[in-house]
């Protein structure tokens, strides 16, 4: 039963991003996406296994389902749509298992997932139970179940490496490392808050960080080539989500700014921790929910808008625009920057950090 305390879900415009209230189209919650995935189900001509081929063609994966005659499957698949397909696959015959992915693979490329779904069920009593009976279950069960197993992480295993990250995945990564000194800012105004001490240095270098690492690098890379790409791909910055996105970062910079001065006044003006707190809690907000929007909307829309080439583009020019930094050192010194920060704030540090990722930031000054 559903806690009166959870806190209700917001949700999102579907082409602009803003909550639906305000947008007053129609929204959705932000789905659960399977865009890209590559599946073989074996015994997914009925039952569960259909079931799942179902949901995992909604969610926009591609399947193949595998039985061992596929006459009646043809029919299935033909209901599914073109992101399903079939083969032939008895998955007591152990030795067919790699025959199996390289026919998937061939069909839709690299298998990303598998689901052993193929099982049988005797409906009698042990007693009545023959040793052959068993051994076919087991065969199918635990056999069939361990060979596919074992071929696809071997196939998957040696994809990975070739695997190359999207430009959302970089801009993901740096997203942790900015909830972490959020993190840090929302101790410093906490503190400042609750017994009118202002930590004045770690407020220093958190602003530092926000103004080079989290606007000048990482709004800088989405202003400059990802929110352009996006637009270029039919995403309008008029009424769509990268204009909203900006104006969340102009927004962001005005209460940077007000934290700078306020800062600045705190040694003479009594009503200046005041503002810097104020500032600092509309910021810490703002831009918790704008990295929110960006990895679980608008991200999942990049992803699905561009072709492989055109993300291996993005990447290619966010190196680039990292090759032609004055300082490429000062990048890792904001990561540095950021854990420093989290140590003397006492929070804790994002276990996911972009620090061999390319930066593209171009900021020539360095943190700590
Ligand atoms: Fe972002």
């Amino acid at each position: 039963m559903k806690s009166d305390k959870s806190p209700a879900r917001k949700k999102y415009c579907h082409s602009c991003l803003t909550q639906a209230a305000e947008c007053g189209s129609q929204a959705y919650p932000c789905p659960f996406r399977l865009d890209s995935q590559r599946v073989p189900i074996t015994g997914g001509g009925t039952g569960l296994g259909l079931a799942m081929a179902r949901c995992m063609v909604d969610a926009g994966a591609s399947v193949i389902l595998t039985r061992r005659r596929d006459t009646v499957l043809r029919q299935t698949v033909a209901s599914l749509g073109p992101q399903a397909g079939c083969a032939r696959h008895d998955v007591t015959r152990l030795k067919q298992s790699p025959t199996l992915i390289a026919k998937v693979q061939k069909k839709l490329g690299p298998v990303t997932i598998l689901v052993n779904n193929a099982g049988v069920h005797l409906k009698k009593p042990a007693v009545e139970t023959t040793e052959e009976e068993l051994l076919q279950v087991l065969s199918i069960h635990v056999l069939g179940t361990h060979a596919l197993s074992r071929d696809f992480t071997t196939g998957y295993n040696s994809q990975k490496g070739r695997v190359s990250m999207k430009p959302t995945d970089i801009l993901s990564q740096e997203h942790r490392v900015i909830e972490q000194v959020l993190n840090c800012l929302e101790r410093i105004a906490q503190r400042c808050r609750d017994d009118g001490a202002l930590d004045a240095q770690a407020a220093r270098d958190a602003l530092e960080f926000f103004r080079n690492f989290a606007d000048c690098c990482h709004h800088g890379k989405e202003e400059s080539h990802f929110f352009p790409a996006m637009e270029a791909k039919g995403f309008s910055r008029e009424s769509g989500p990268t204009g909203v996105m900006l104006r969340e970062h102009e927004l962001g910079r005005g209460y940077v700014r007000q934290m700078n001065d306020a800062l600045h006044d705190a040694s003479h003006d009594p009503g200046a921790k005041d503002h810097f707190v104020n500032n600092a809690v509309s910021y810490i907000g703002l831009l918790r929910e704008h990295i929110r929007k960006e990895d679980h909307c608008l991200f999942p829309m990049a992803d699905r808008a561009f072709s492989e080439a055109e993300q291996n583009q993005l990447l290619e020019t966010f190196r680039h625009v990292e090759s032609e930094m004055p300082d490429p050192g000062a990048h890792e010194r904001y990561l540095r920057l950021a854990d420093y920060l989290a140590e003397r704030c006492g929070v804790h540090r994002s276990t996911s950090t972009p620090s061999s990722g390319p930066c593209g930031c171009g900021h020539s000054d360095a943190g700590k």
